[in-house]
């Protein structure tokens, strides 16, 4: 019993110090397979791509955690057919304050205060922003204005980017139909 504590106090002991190569040291690996893997480590090189880089750019058709692809991008009649608006005739004091603010913020300036096409910047603009209180965009179903707030039309850029909160969109949608309303009376 005695022989074999003082025999794995010796081989402990022979271990450590076959390790440990001294301060500021690389240790000694025993066990070479434990420090040559076969992964490679962010920002080194991979002898087996083909620019030897291990930065790889995703495969097509990734789609990053948490996000949804839109499905329309090019197609404005699909989406007037395909979304459905979750906000539709929730004309609720909270959903028209949340949309006329962000009407506001991001579409008034050209499209004007009541949607009459006139914002502040519009007489600057060689293609004139077209008023939304037509019979024409009051034709559009919801999801079609979704969609021109989304990916934009023509000249109007998308503001995805921007109105990042879909119910945003939707409540500017049902901001819209209030003003293409008033214009009516
Ligand atoms: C920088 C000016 C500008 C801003 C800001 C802007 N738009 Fe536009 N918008 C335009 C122009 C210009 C067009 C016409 C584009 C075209 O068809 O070539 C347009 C077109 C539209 C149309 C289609 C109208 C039609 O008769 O075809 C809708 C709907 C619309 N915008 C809604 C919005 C909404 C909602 C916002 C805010 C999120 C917004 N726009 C922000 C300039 C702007």
């Amino acid at each position: 019993m005695r022989k074999v504590s003082r025999m794995a106090i010796a081989t402990t002991c022979l271990f450590l110090l076959a390790c440990n190569a001294g301060p500021n040291k690389t240790n000694v690996e025993l066990v070479q397979d434990m420090m040559d893997q076969i992964s490679v480590k962010a920002q080194d090189w991979d002898s087996e791509s083909k620019d030897q880089s291990t930065a790889m750019l995703p495969p097509e058709n990734s789609v990053a955690r948490g996000k949804a692809p839109y499905k329309y991008t090019t197609d404005p009649l699909g989406a007037e057919s395909h979304l459905k608006n979750p906000l539709a005739n929730d004309m609720s004091a909270d959903i028209l304050k949340l949309g006329k603010t962000n009407y506001e913020i991001y579409c008034m300036v050209c499209h004007g205060e009541a949607g009459g096409g006139d914002g502040p910047v519009a007489e600057k603009m060689a293609l004139r922003p077209p008023a939304l209180v037509t019979d024409k965009v009051k034709g559009f179903k919801d999801g079609r204005i979704f969609h021109i707030i989304t990916a934009g039309q023509g000249v109007m850029g998308s503001y995805a980017s921007q109105i990042t909160d879909k119910n945003k969109r939707w409540a500017i949608v049902n901001y819209i139909r209030t003003l293409q309303k008033k214009s009516g009376e």
